[in-house]
């Protein structure tokens, strides 16, 4: 029987209910596909504080190195708000992206048929839907920069700096042409070229190697106006692919389109299978431990972890699938029922694990 190893971070707030909904969801799928999964949790954000007064424990680094691959929930409360920088729970997720190597983040945002009632654009606006895959550079740019606090022209001053080599641009430049073929065709680099050097010579690689990708076509775009495309006409984009912290605002923004954002997973990748999947949304520590949380989103993070870390396409597409059926069917969790009773969190998970269980 194929085995994988999973190391699970749950985190803070709902992550510890999100998880474990893709953790049942991903074991019907193993029975019904004759597929093993060993889950071993590790400590992340701000309950690894707690415990052991780091946000990410060496044993965690350790653990999702040695896993076959990683599914978080969320990191981060008020409760460890006020702490300084370098042990914020967020500083966490840099952490393990940067030990793991996943330089490339890839954040969908499609209209689901089921939910475009939810979307807040005008009907006209997305009439005919929109699928775009956002391939977001993770572990460069500004995030990971020279930064701290001096002495400057008007007294006390902090400063973050963004550096980008060539091989980080080419790398990541690469993925998006790959999966633009593997779509649509359809490319468009966003950076904001009309101020920052980082995004001139961002712009000039990505141009270079487009003789490599004939049959994609490529196109420029700067940050400020892809804001404004992307609500004036979402439909026009296949394939983003951008920096890090633009990449950041700008999946925030597609979600938003897309009716909720607790419908958005993500998968993290790196040059091997090892990667990390997580839902986009973050912790909410107003809802957390009261069953009410959208799972799905975690649980499509683990439809992606099937599909590119361990390329078990008939496993992510039962997942899918199955996710599509509930929501045709009128199922409905609480951030996306306007007030009218709403599955918890428990319930949407065991609907999904029906449809899958049933190939309804
Ligand atoms: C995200 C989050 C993180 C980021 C934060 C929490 C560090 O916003 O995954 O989008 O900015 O990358
Ligand atoms: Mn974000």
């Amino acid at each position: 029987m194929k085995t994988y190893n999973i190391a699970l971070l749950k985190g803070d707030g709902i992550g510890p209910e999100i998880v474990d909904s893709a953790v049942r969801v991903l074991e019907c799928v193993g029975k019904k596909l004759n597929i093993k999964f060993n889950f071993t949790p590790y400590l992340i954000g701000g309950i690894a504080i707690d415990e052991t007064g780091k946000p990410l424990p060496e044993e965690t680094v350790e653990g999702c190195l040695a896993s076959d691959s990683v599914l978080l929930g969320a990191v981060g409360g008020p409760k460890w708000d006020t702490l300084p920088g370098n042990i914020r729970p967020e500083k966490a997720l840099l952490g393990i992206r940067s030990a793991m190597g996943l330089f490339t983040n890839l954040r969908p945002a499609k209209l689901y048929p089921a939910l475009k009632g939810e979307c807040p654009l005008r009907e006209d606006i997305v009439a005919n839907g929109f699928d775009i895959m956002i391939v977001r550079e993770l572990t460069g740019g500004i995030y990971f920069g020279e930064r701290g606090y001096r002495e400057g022209k008007y007294g006390e001053e902090a400063y973050d700096t963004e550096s980008y080599s060539r091989m980080e641009i080419e790398r990541i430049a690469r993925v998006a042409y790959e999966t633009a073929r593997k779509r649509n065709k359809k490319l468009i680099s966003i950076d904001k070229a009309n101020v920052l050097e980082t995004s001139r010579l961002w712009r000039k690689i990505v141009h270079e190697l487009a003789s490599e990708y004939p049959d994609v076509e490529v196109a420029d775009m700067l940050v400020d106006n892809a804001a404004m495309q992307l609500v004036r006409n979402p439909s026009q984009f296949d394939v983003i692919v951008t920096s890090n912290m633009f990449g950041d605002i700008l999946s925030d923004e597609a979600s938003q389109i897309t009716g909720s954002i607790g419908m958005l997973p993500s998968a993290s990748l790196s040059d091997n299978t090892r990667g990390l999947y997580e839902p986009i949304h973050g912790s909410a520590p107003d809802i957390a431990g009261q069953n009410k949380a959208n799972p799905i989103a975690t649980i499509l993070s683990g439809a992606m972890m099937m599909l590119y870390s361990f390329n078990e396409v008939e496993a992510s597409d039962l997942i899918v699938n199955a996710v599509d059926k509930v929501l045709e069917k009128g199922y409905r969790t609480a951030d996306l029922a306007h007030g009218a009773p709403a599955l918890t969190t428990s319930e949407i998970t065991d609907k999904i694990i029906e449809a899958i269980a049933n190939n309804d």
